[in-house]
């Protein structure tokens, strides 16, 4: 909550700031037109070109409206100087920060997808929307690296690990994107995981896992999380441990199986290596407990069926 109103705090303290360096920008600084900027700019005049953002039918777009200046801001200082200072270079590193980068974008671009920028991870790390766009490239988004992947892997290097393990989830093979879990720009959940909860984001595609069952496997219903992983494991199926160890986690009943040096009375007589095999032997608990994920089997009750 603290940092909720703090956060608040500083946007409208940000905003503030904008506005009077933008009114003290306005009463010097006049519009000059894209025309003006094409006469020293002639590559990105014509990136520009290709872009989303220069299709003049379009109201909502700069080029609708005050062209490169919409973004840039108003341009006669720069063109005075002959192109020394006086303009927003809007990139990720500029000595503007990202607060006033991202102001350019904000202007247009705080519904929809971008709702949640404000107070979100990336924001709170102090990144630009530049960090990840380039609005002179032409690519899919706009993106400032190739594809998403790439982009992402600017800063998160251990998940790129991650996806490389054998059990992960096709991401490298193209098949699925960052996207269709992650919203860069701000969740209602944590970690940027976009949906109510990671729950709902994995019955999204593994709908058949969603139950109700007859017999539930409590973890199942509470958080995936609690067996798998969502990137990548060296286990299969993207399990966080290996079984038996992921359910002596959990299970350490002495009745039966949770600790392996157990046995039970039916055993009498059984050596301990022949009572203990089938529970670390080929799918260790998983030879019997097939149903981990639930059952509607009538006497399903211990997930065998
Ligand atoms: C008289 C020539 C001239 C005109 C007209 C001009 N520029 Fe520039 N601009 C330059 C030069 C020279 C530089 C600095 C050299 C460079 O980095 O390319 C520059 C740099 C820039 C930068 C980078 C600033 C930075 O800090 O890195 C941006 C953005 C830019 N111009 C946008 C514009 C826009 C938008 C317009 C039209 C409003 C415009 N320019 C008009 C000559 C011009
Ligand atoms: C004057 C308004 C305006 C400004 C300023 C603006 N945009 Fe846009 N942008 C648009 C419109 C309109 C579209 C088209 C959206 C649509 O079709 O739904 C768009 C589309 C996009 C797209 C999607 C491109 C695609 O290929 O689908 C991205 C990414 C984007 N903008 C990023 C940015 C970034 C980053 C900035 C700041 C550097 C910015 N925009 C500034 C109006 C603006
Ligand atoms: C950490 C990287 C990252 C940052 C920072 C970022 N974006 Fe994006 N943005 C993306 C990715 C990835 C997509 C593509 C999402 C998809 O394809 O579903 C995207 C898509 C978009 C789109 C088009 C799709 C849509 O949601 O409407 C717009 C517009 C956009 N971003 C604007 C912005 C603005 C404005 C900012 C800064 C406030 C920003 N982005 C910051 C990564 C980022
Ligand atoms: C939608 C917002 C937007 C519009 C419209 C736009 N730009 Fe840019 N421009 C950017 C962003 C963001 C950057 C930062 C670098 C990048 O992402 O490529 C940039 C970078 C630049 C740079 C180079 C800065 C550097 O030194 O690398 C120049 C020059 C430039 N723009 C000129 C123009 C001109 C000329 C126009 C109009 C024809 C224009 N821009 C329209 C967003 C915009
Ligand atoms: C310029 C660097 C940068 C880029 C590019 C970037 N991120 Fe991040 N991201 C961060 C930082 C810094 C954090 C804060 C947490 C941390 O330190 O790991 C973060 C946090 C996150 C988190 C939440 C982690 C947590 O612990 O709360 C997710 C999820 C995430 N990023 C996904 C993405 C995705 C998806 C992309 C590509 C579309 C992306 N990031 C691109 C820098 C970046
Ligand atoms: C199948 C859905 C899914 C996909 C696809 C996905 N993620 Fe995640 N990611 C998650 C979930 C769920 C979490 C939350 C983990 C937690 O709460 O412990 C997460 C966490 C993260 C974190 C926080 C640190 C961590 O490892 O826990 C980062 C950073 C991240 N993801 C980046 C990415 C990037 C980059 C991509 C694309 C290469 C990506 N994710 C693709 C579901 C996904
Ligand atoms: C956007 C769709 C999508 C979402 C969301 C999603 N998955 Fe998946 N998942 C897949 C696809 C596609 C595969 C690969 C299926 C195949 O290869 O047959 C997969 C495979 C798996 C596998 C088996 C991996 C293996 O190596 O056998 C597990 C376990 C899994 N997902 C768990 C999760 C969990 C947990 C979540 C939530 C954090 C989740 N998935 C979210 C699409 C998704
Ligand atoms: C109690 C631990 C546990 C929990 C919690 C759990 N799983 Fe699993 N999951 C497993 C095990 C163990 C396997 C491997 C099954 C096998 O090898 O037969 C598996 C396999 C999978 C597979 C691979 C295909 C299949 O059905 O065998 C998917 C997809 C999957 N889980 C998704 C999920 C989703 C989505 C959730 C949350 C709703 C979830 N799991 C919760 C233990 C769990
Ligand atoms: C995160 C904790 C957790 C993990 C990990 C876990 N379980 Fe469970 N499991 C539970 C809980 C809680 C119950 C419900 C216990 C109860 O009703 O007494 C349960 C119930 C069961 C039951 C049914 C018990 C009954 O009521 O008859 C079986 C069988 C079972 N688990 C097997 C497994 C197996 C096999 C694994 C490993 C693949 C595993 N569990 C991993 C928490 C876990
Ligand atoms: C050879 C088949 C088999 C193997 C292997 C096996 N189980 Fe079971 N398990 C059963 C059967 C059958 C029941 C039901 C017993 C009953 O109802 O009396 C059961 C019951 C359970 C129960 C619920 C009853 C109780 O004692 O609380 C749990 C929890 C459980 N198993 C966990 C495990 C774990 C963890 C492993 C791996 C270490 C495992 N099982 C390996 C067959 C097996």
């Amino acid at each position: 909550m603290k940092t909720r109103l703090l956060t608040l705090f500083c946007m409208a303290a940000a905003t503030l700031l904008i506005r009077t360096t933008d009114s003290a920008r306005a009463a010097d600084e006049q519009y000059v037109s894209s025309e003006t900027c094409m006469a020293c700019h002639e590559d990105y005049f014509d990136s520009y070109q290709k872009n989303r953002h220069s299709i003049a039918a379009d109201p909502r777009t700069p080029e609708a409206q005050m062209g490169c200046e919409s973004c840039h801001g108003p341009g006669s200082e720069h063109v005075d100087a002959d192109g020394e200072g006086g303009i927003l270079s809007l990139k990720a590193d500029s000595a503007d920060g990202p607060v006033v980068n991202n102001a350019a974008c904000l202007q247009c671009h705080s519904k929809g997808g971008q709702a949640l920028w404000h107070g979100s991870e990336h924001e709170g790390r102090s990144l630009s929307c530049t960090s990840c766009h380039s609005t002179h490239k032409n690519n899919a988004q706009n993106l400032a690296y190739a594809s998403q992947e790439e982009t992402c892997r600017q800063c998160h290097k251990p998940v790129r690990a991650e996806l490389m393990r054998q059990s992960h989830h096709p991401i490298r093979e193209g098949k699925m994107r960052c996207s269709d879990c992650h919203n860069a720009h701000g969740t209602i959940a944590d970690k940027l995981v976009d949906a109510q909860s990671v729950n709902t984001k994995c019955f999204e595609c593994h709908a058949d896992l969603r139950g109700p069952f007859l017999w539930e496997h409590p973890p199942v219903v509470e958080a995936c999380l609690s067996c798998h992983t969502p990137h990548g494991s060296s286990r299969n199926a993207l399990l966080n441990a290996k079984t038996p160890y992921l359910c002596q986690r959990c299970h350490s009943n002495a009745s039966h199986p949770g600790g392996l040096g157990a046995r039970s009375s039916a055993d009498a007589g059984e050596s301990v290596y022949r009572v203990l095999n089938n529970r670390v032997f080929y799918r260790d608990c998983l030879n019997c407990h097939v149903a981990i994920h639930g059952t509607n089997h009538p006497s399903g009750k211990s997930l065998v069926r």
